[in-house]
This record gives structure tokens, sequence and C-alpha cells, in this order.
């Protein structure tokens, strides 16, 4: 059984007048143990599937169909009072901007020694004493002095770092991490990203790294998924989906990755489909020189290409 298997999931969002089908019948699968990409364009709908794993999408979403099965039970069918122990304790979320997570109103030790009593129970001195040493253990130099101080006393980095750290005390079974790197200098990048390793190596723990630098993917996963306005587009192992892309989508994903270097975000031509539309066809088919008729007519089946490697398009 996978550890995360989302079915058919959909979420829209109502702004103003407008209905904005953010998610359009996600599938992914997550192994146990798995370290997974999610890539895709800006918009194409990763944090809006992270998020809805917890629960934690803003008022105007809604889910309106699909599961979320995580160890076999239904995320969607829980109540508030049974998803709690499980968002926090079992699924972390490290999230893109790390100081807006944590609280500016209390110390950063605190909040770190807060959330381990809330999982482990404890008296507030020892709780205070394993804050510390996860921050220590996360690299913070003068972890004392540091977990006394403010969110707002923290650089992207250390906030980063802290965010992590919070995960540590947790042990979760996964951690999804949500374009953990974004906005940091690249040295800081790359000490947040062997931190995220070293956690999840540490906690044997399954990890989801939401990321639009397709550089980063072979450096820390094994599988991907690549995401296009609301939709699986390709799926697989590493290897097949960056070394035989299948999906045209993925295909000129990757191309513009190339064309661009490294962090920034690779351009496809063409119109990006305006969320707020509903339409038959294929997502991609505006954008794709391989299109046909059928893929303005038909959404496409996901089809195995070869062995665990599938992709949704009516050609490949
Ligand atoms: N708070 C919101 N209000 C309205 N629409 C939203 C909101 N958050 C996300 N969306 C819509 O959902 C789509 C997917 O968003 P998101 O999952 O954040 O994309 P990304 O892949 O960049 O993480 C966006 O293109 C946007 O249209
Ligand atoms: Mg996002």
């Amino acid at each position: 059984m996978a550890l995360v298997d989302i079915q058919n999931l959909h979420v829209k969002f109502h702004v103003g007048h407008d209905t904005v089908y953010a998610l359009r019948g996600v599938y992914l699968q997550v192994e146990r143990g798995a370290r997974t990409a999610i890539v895709g364009e800006s918009g194409s709908g990763k944090t809006v599937t992270a998020t809805s794993m917890l629960r934690l999408l803003p008022p105007t979403a809604r889910i309106t169909e699909g599961r979320i099965l995580f160890q076999g039970a239904d995320l969607l069918a829980l109540s508030e009072n049974e998803l709690r122990p499980i968002r926090g304790s079992q699924i972390c979320m490290v999230f893109q901007n790390a100081s807006a997570a944590l609280n500016p109103l209390y110390p950063v030790g605190q909040q770190i020694a807060d959330v381990y009593r809330q999982h482990n129970g404890g008296n507030k001195r020892e709780a205070w004493q394993r804050a510390v040493e996860v921050l220590a253990a996360t690299g913070i130099p003068h972890p004392e002095d540091r977990a006394r101080n403010y969110p707002f006393e923290y650089s992207g980095g250390m906030a980063q770092r802290a965010m992590i750290a919070m995960a540590l005390v947790c042990s979760p079974q996964l951690l999804i991490a949500d374009e953990p790197t974004s906005g940091l200098d690249v040295t800081i990048q790359v000490q947040v990203l062997d931190l995220i390793q070293e956690v999840v190596e540490k906690l044997d723990a399954t990890l989801m790294l939401i990321t639009h630098d397709i550089g980063l993917v072979s450096a820390v996963c094994d599988r991907v998924a690549v995401m296009y306005a609301g939709t699986v587009m390709e799926t697989g192992s590493v290897s097949q989906v960056l070394g035989r892309p299948a999906n045209p989508y993925t295909i000129r994903l990757l191309e513009c990755f190339a064309s661009t270097s490294g962090e920034k975000m690779p351009f496809i031509p063409g119109r990006v489909p305006d969320l707020r539309e509903q339409w038959q066809g294929c997502s991609f088919a505006e954008r794709c020189p391989r299109a046909q008729d059928i893929c303005g007519r038909e959404a496409p089946a996901v089809r195995e290409v070869e062995t665990g490697h599938y992709s949704a398009c009516h050609f490949s």
C-alpha cells in the first residue's frame, strides 16, 4: 500500500464572482521511503495539493471531489479531532516562507518546545532543552541564545532551519517541503537541502519536495511528478521522467529549463490556461506542438509508458 494515495482530487476557489478550478483530478501516489519531487510551473497546483493533504486550505477553497489516503485512511473523511494528531506528528510541512509560518509573538525555542510537548508530553524544562538540541542539530550557532530570539530576529535561512527543527521534534513519517529554498542565497540553499536530506534519513521518513527547480530533483529525489494546470501530467522515477520524458509538457519544460540557467523559472511559449474556465480536452493542448483534434476534445487517460512510468497524453 502506498503511504500517500491521492485519487481524483478536485479543489476550487471562490474569488468574488469567479470560480477558480485549481485542481482538476489530481492522482498521485507516494511510496513509503520514497523521495518524490513535485515539479511544475508557478500556479500549476503544487501547493494546493500539499495543503489539501493537511486540510489547511484557505476558507475560500473547497475540496469538491476525491480522496487522499494516508496509510489507507482517507484524510478528507476524518474529523478535525481525528486529523489533529496526524497533522504535525505523522505529516509535517515546511513552508515556502518559513518566517511567515512561525508565530511572531513567541520566541522560536518556545514554539518548538510547545510542539514537542504536544507530541511527547514532558515538562517545560525538558521541552526547552529538546528545542535547543534540535536547533543545534540544524546547525544554528549559539542555539541557547537563539532559542530565546523572536522570528523577526532570524534570517530567512535560519527560519527555514527552525521549521526543520520543528519537524525533527515531531518525527513525522512524511515530510512535505514546499519550495523550502526559494528566496535563500545559493550557499544557504545547499545547506538547507542537505539538512532536509539528513533529517529525512535520520527519521527514516518519506519526502515530498515541491520545487520549480528541476536541478534539485535529481540531486535529492528518486521519483518525480510533473504538474500542469491542476493535473499530474507525468510520473515516474527521476531517470525515467528526466531522462526519457514521455509527455510533451514535460519535454517542453525540460527544454526550457535547459535553456534558462538553474534557478530561473522555465518559460514555455503560449498562454497558460485560465483556471476559471473548464474544458473537455487536454490542458496542454493549446501550447502543445504535437496536438491533434482529439486533444481539444478528450482529456487523455493516464497510460503506463514503461514500468512505473506514467503519462497523461493521447500520443505518448
Ligand atoms: N488563495 C487563493 N485564491 C484563489 N485562487 C488560488 C488561491 N491559491 C491558489 N489559487 C489558484 O490555484 C492555482 C494553483 O495554486 P498553487 O497550488 O499555489 O500553485 P503552485 O504550483 O505555484 O504551488 C493558482 O494558479 C491559482 O489560480
Ligand atoms: Mg506553490
